[in-house]
């Protein structure tokens, strides 16, 4: 990922000499988020007493880095009750057991492998969904979008043994039915349909890749779980873990980036005519302004004390966190003038920081398929940019996923 330590001294420069009411292109609308209505209308609003809430970039890393807290998003501590720890997916482990399963499963992400194995795939599989829109002259772009990021994170995970389409369709409806139902009744409706979703899931395509791997072991996550012991279910719950961290992140992603690419010139003009690092930056000030994943969870497990811009802050042991993503990512302090807008030409105000901020989470858990997710929508994009006349015929409508604290983007479609 981009770290900026070189650019330290100018960003520090930069939020010194800031005005204090600094003045934003007005040609443009002062807020430029697609997502934020969605969001406050879905984000859960937890009371004050529940949870702590985290605001400040530099405060959520301290307390991301601080080796105090467990994980506690995405339901973990409810499924902690049913699964236990021992073998749960690595999203949900803490501590020396997580630390292993990230160094085993770092060889999947190293630089070297993603530049050319997933690669390769990437840039073929780009030119065959943009060559299908282009003889079709229309498309639906989140259809596309699912297609590629479950192609390549189904490579990682070695998902390889099921038609690709058919698994996007079964993951995508297993999704559908994860999110939030009002009322015991559908919530007991939606956990049946969701759980004869993830048998479809389990026997068309997880079934079938663990048969292959316990035939002949291959380079992928899958085969490394085998090594370890892992059991069928539990290889299943990790699937659905990079189906959700990876492939659904990844798909309103590559739309929400078009979206902004498609609607304003300056930037797809941009977007073209730079390299691969400028095409990655600025994909990245996208994500830092729409964050796929709006807010983390943590709990804390011993007292913390965390040194922020108006002084200590402590936090008690046992206590909720919440570090809100998409307020760490617009405050001035981190992202420097005009937070609200998307800028190809920020300068950061937080230093030794990604130019998403806390999009990929940090600490242990920081996101290991960010290069991957950031590789893949550039290369998509640059290829379907680029096809003469493309434009929005309809923008997506914008929901909200309460689970993943994520926008879902659906129904835009594009044409030539
Ligand atoms: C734009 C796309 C993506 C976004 C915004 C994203 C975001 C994140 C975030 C915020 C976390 C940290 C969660 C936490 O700390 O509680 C995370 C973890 C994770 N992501 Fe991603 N992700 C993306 C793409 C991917 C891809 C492509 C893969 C793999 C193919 C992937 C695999 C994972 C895994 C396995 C974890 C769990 C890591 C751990 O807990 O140690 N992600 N992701």
């Amino acid at each position: 990922m981009s770290e900026i330590p070189a650019h330290n001294h100018e960003n520090r420069m930069a939020k010194d000499q800031l005005s204090p009411i600094p003045v934003c292109p007005r040609s443009r609308p002062e807020d430029e988020r697609k997502s934020d209505a969605a969001a406050q209308a879905g984000m859960p609003d937890l009371s004050a007493k529940q949870l702590f809430r985290i605001e400040e970039f530099d405060l959520a890393r301290q307390l991301l880095r601080s080796g105090a807290v467990r994980q506690a998003g995405f339901r973990a501590e409810l499924l902690e009750r049913f699964t236990g720890r021992a073998h749960a997916p690595v999203l949900f482990q803490d501590g020396e057991a997580h630390q292993k399963q990230r160094s085993a499963t770092a060889r999947f992400f190293a630089p070297k492998v993603v530049a050319t194995r997933y690669r390769e795939l990437m840039q073929s599989l780009s030119n065959r969904l943009v060559e299908r829109f282009r003889l079709a002259g229309h498309a639906e772009l989140d259809a596309m979008s699912l297609e590629l990021a479950v192609a390549v994170a189904a490579e990682i995970v070695g998902l390889t043994e099921s038609a690709q389409s058919g698994m996007a369709e079964r993951l995508n409806r297993f999704f559908a039915t994860t999110g939030s139902q009002q009322g015991w009744l559908s919530a007991l409706m939606g956990f049946a349909a969701g759980q004869v979703r993830m048998l479809a899931f389990y026997w068309r395509d997880v079934r079938p890749a663990i048969r292959a791997r316990r035939a002949a072991r291959r380079e992928d996550v899958i085969s490394h779980l085998l090594d370890q012991g892992y059991s069928d279910r539990e290889i299943l719950t990790e699937c659905l873990t990079y189906g959700a961290a990876g492939m659904a992140t990844t798909r309103e992603f590559v739309v929400m980036s078009a979206w902004h690419l498609l609607e304003r010139e300056d930037l797809r003009r941009r977007f073209l005519s730079g390299d691969e690092p400028l095409r990655l930056a600025l994909l990245e000030e996208i994500l830092r302004l729409e964050p796929v994943v709006g807010a983390l969870y943590r709990r804390t497990e011993r007292q913390l004390t965390l040194d922020g811009d108006g002084g200590s802050t402590t936090i008690p042991a046992g206590t909720l966190v919440k570090i809100d993503v998409r307020a760490t990512n617009t405050n001035p302090v981190a992202a420097g003038s005009c937070p609200l807008q998307l800028d190809a030409d920020r300068v950061m105000g937080a230093s030794k920081a990604s130019a998403s901020l806390m999009s990929f989470g940090d600490g242990p858990h920081r996101c290991p398929g960010a290069s991957v997710a950031l590789q893949e929508t550039a290369i998509f994009l640059d290829r379907l940019l680029r096809v003469p006349n493309v434009h929005l015929t309809r923008p997506p409508r914008v929901g909200w996923n309460p689970l993943t604290s994520s926008y879902e983007l659906r129904g835009a479609l594009i044409a030539t």
